[in-house]
This record gives structure tokens, C-alpha cells and sequence, in this order.
């Protein structure tokens, strides 16, 4: 016979994890956030410099509007908006955000979704202001002008180092422009551009394990030159990060085409993230999936920060199947919840999360707060306050 002693812990070790999620308030989340980026919007009185992370001195890090980086702070002021309604949030998103605007023209990077879809997007579907539209479609156009036909890949970096017409995986991150800018203007090239080179990027940067490699150089014509890292751990390695903007960029394929190839690559990669045994029991990765000195490695707050928002879309792609993305993503979003990621009032220069890495290997950003980060995890607490209201989501 069991004795009752034994039952009682054995029911309580089956309901901690669900007691643990329950943990998660959002309200309180973005109170805090709304606390933290007060001041950081105080520190910030001139719009030409955009919050970006903290250097090793300990300083804030600022960044010019054309660093790949500064659409993601409008962005984050649009998410305050969206959960606290107030108009101060709408009036420092839209001042941000139109601070963005002249990089609708520059065709020198491959980051405009990055850049201008963060502030602007967000802005339009929550405001309708018809003054971010052309700048999305302007944008989209440029972007769009980085593509090689007969390659079938938008470039990534114009020159950097060795690389030969590269393709790094997080330009999966910057179709979704193409895909509203395709609908918004009925041009179906965006769209086929989008497609072209997401089917490409899911023939050429997988390994059979279902990681991806960072870069993906190309020559003319479209033959696989070489495959590298810029930011991972090796060339053979899987950079988590790299694996989260895989993850996220499938799961937007899927939604914009309901290819279900689509929705097979994300739950590939989804599964090769969390099944990893690398993977520490908060779920937030080390830098590198097979960084060398593991445990003795630091993690990257904003590679969870940006697959907790990817899986709490995928899980609605799935059926009962996706109920581990969904269970996984809230456990993501309560570890960067929790003291060991988030900053206290007024530490951390004001950014949100502490603890994550830009690239090790360049000796760049290791152990800092990262704007983007930041954006992902309030898009992330979005989208689990929007899911958790539903029956099929109570934990
Ligand atoms: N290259 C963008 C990133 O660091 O994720």
C-alpha cells in the first residue's frame, strides 16, 4: 500500500511544472517593461541614437539608424502599446518609428525586414497610419533588389571577409516584409522572390540532423560555394541563434503559404533545439549548441527569447502534436521571467533581459542585453496572453 506521505509528494512533483507555468504574469511583465523602458526612452532624447546593448565598460551601447538593430526598439514600444493601450506608449512607438524611415531606400543591407517590419509593421496593424505604408512598400523594393534571379537568394552581406555572395540564415527573418508588401501592393514578384529563396535556404543550409549552418556562400549560377559560420562556434557547429531565426522564418513560410514543407522544416528545427542534450533544464541554450566548453559557456537570452515567440505560433499550426511547443515556449518565457535573465529596475542600462551573446567569436557582445532580445520576448508574452485565454492552451 502506498503511504499517504509518498502520494502526497508523488502528486506534487506531477503538478510542479503546471504550478510553475501558472507562475507567468503577463500584466506584471509588462509593468515592469513599461517601468524599464521609461527610463530608457529618458535616456534617449535624441532620436538619431537607437538603444542597442551595453559595451564592455559597462556603457550604454547606442547604434545608428542603419545597424541591423535599431527598428527593434519602435518595435518593442509598439508591443507596450498593444498590451497597455496608453497613447504615451503610441506617441514614443510612432516617434521611433518614423526615425527609421530613411533606411527605406538603402539597398546595402539585407536586414530592412529587421529594420523597418519591426516598427513599421507593427505600427500599421495596430494604428492603420497611412504614413508607414509606402515606407514598408519603398522598403520592400529595396530589399527586394538584392536578389539574384538566377541564383534564387537574396544577399546577405555585400562584402565581409571571405564570403562569396553570402546567404546567412537569419535572412529568413526579412520575408515577411516581402509577403505584406506582396499583398499590400499586389506585386506577386515579392512574393515568388520570398518563396525562391526560402526553398532554396531549405535545400542548401540543413544538415541531415535538421541544424543549420550560419552562412551559405553561392556562385553564379546558384552551386554551393562553401558553408561557414560568421557568429557560431565553428563551421560545423549549430548556433543557436542561427536556429531560432531557422525556426521562426519556416514558421512565417507556413503562415503566408500553408505549404505544409513549411511547416515540417519549422518543426524539424523545433525539435533539434529542444531535443538537443545540450539544451539546459531552463531551455535557454548556450550560445552554441556545441560551443567547446560546455557548461562553462554563456547563454543567449535572446536565442530563447526569439523561439518562445516562434513556438507560440508554431503550436497553433500542429493540432495536439504542438502542445510540447506550446508547454516549452511558456517555460522559455518564465526562465527569462525569472531573476537569472531579468534586470531589476533601472540595471542593465534599461534593457529587459540580461544575458545574451552577439558574437563570441568576433569577442562582440558576450553576456549583455540585446535590444532585439528584448523585442522578442515582449512579442513572445503577447502572443502566450492571446493563446492562454483559450481552453485548448490552459495549462
Ligand atoms: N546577424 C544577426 C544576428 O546576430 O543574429
Amino acid at each position: 500500500m502506498i503511504r499517504k506521505t509518498t502520494l502526497l509528494w508523488f502528486l506534487l512533483v506531477l503538478a510542479a511544472p503546471v504550478y510553475a507555468q501558472k507562475q507567468l504574469d503577463v500584466q506584471k511583465e509588462f509593468a515592469f517593461a513599461a517601468q524599464q523602458y521609461k527610463r530608457l526612452l529618458d535616456t534617449h532624447p535624441d532620436k538619431s541614437r537607437f538603444p542597442h546593448s551595453t559595451n564592455p565598460d559597462g556603457s550604454l551601447r547606442d547604434k545608428p539608424s542603419e545597424w541591423w538593430c535599431s527598428g527593434f526598439f519602435g518595435g518593442s514600444l509598439w508591443y507596450l502599446y498593444e498590451f497597455t493601450k496608453d497613447e504615451k506608449w503610441k506617441t514614443a512607438a510612432d516617434n521611433w518609428t518614423m526615425a527609421m524611415a530613411k533606411e527605406q531606400t538603402n539597398t546595402g543591407t539585407h536586414d530592412l525586414g529587421f529594420m523597418l517590419y519591426c516598427p513599421f509593421g507593427n505600427g500599421y496593424r495596430l494604428t492603420q497610419n497611412p504614413a508607414y505604408r509606402p515606407v514598408l512598400l519603398t522598403g520592400a523594393q529595396s530589399l527586394s533588389t538584392r536578389f539574384d534571379p538566377t541564383i534564387g537568394v537574396i544577399k546577405s552581406w555585400n562584402s565581409l571577409g571571405e564570403y562569396t555572395y553570402p546567404v546567412i540564415i537569419d535572412n529568413m527573418m526579412n520575408l515577411e516584409l516581402l509577403f505584406w508588401a506582396a499583398r499590400q501592393s499586389g506585386d506577386k514578384r515579392l512574393y515568388n522572390v520570398a518563396i525562391s529563396h526560402a526553398d532554396s535556404t531549405l535545400k542548401n543550409h540543413f544538415r541531415p540532423d535538421q541544424s543549420s549552418y550560419h552562412v551559405v556562400c553561392y556562385a553564379p549560377g546558384g552551386k554551393v560555394l562553401k558553408r561557414q559560420t560568421h557568429q557560431g562556434a565553428a563551421d560545423e557547429s549549430a548556433w543557436a541563434r542561427g536556429q531560432a531565426w531557422g525556426l521562426y522564418g519556416y514558421t512565417v513560410m507556413y503562415r503566408e503559404t500553408k505549404d505544409p514543407k513549411y511547416l515540417a522544416q519549422a518543426q524539424r528545427i523545433a525539435d533539434f533545439y529542444l531535443n538537443h542534450p545540450n539544451l539546459p533544464a531552463d531551455k535557454v541554450p548556450y550560445w552554441d549548441f556545441n560551443a567547446p566548453n560546455i557548461p562553462n559557456e554563456e547563454r543567449d537570452a535572446s536565442a530563447a527569447a526569439i523561439t518562445a515567440a516562434a513556438l507560440l505560433e508554431l503550436c497553433t499550426y500542429g493540432g495536439a502534436s504542438s502542445q510540447p511547443y506550446y508547454r516549452a515556449a511558456v517555460q522559455m518565457l518564465q526562465s527569462l521571467a525569472s531573476p537569472a535573465y531579468k534586470a531589476k529596475l533601472g540595471e542593465n542600462n534599461n534593457f529587459l533581459l540580461k544575458h545574451s551573446v552577439g558574437a563570441k567569436p568576433l569577442k562582440s557582445e558576450i553576456n549583455v542585453p540585446l535590444v532585439y532580445a528584448d523585442y522578442y520576448y515582449l512579442e513572445a508574452l503577447l502572443r502566450y496572453d492571446a493563446l492562454r485565454k483559450q481552453p485548448a492552451y490552459r495549462l
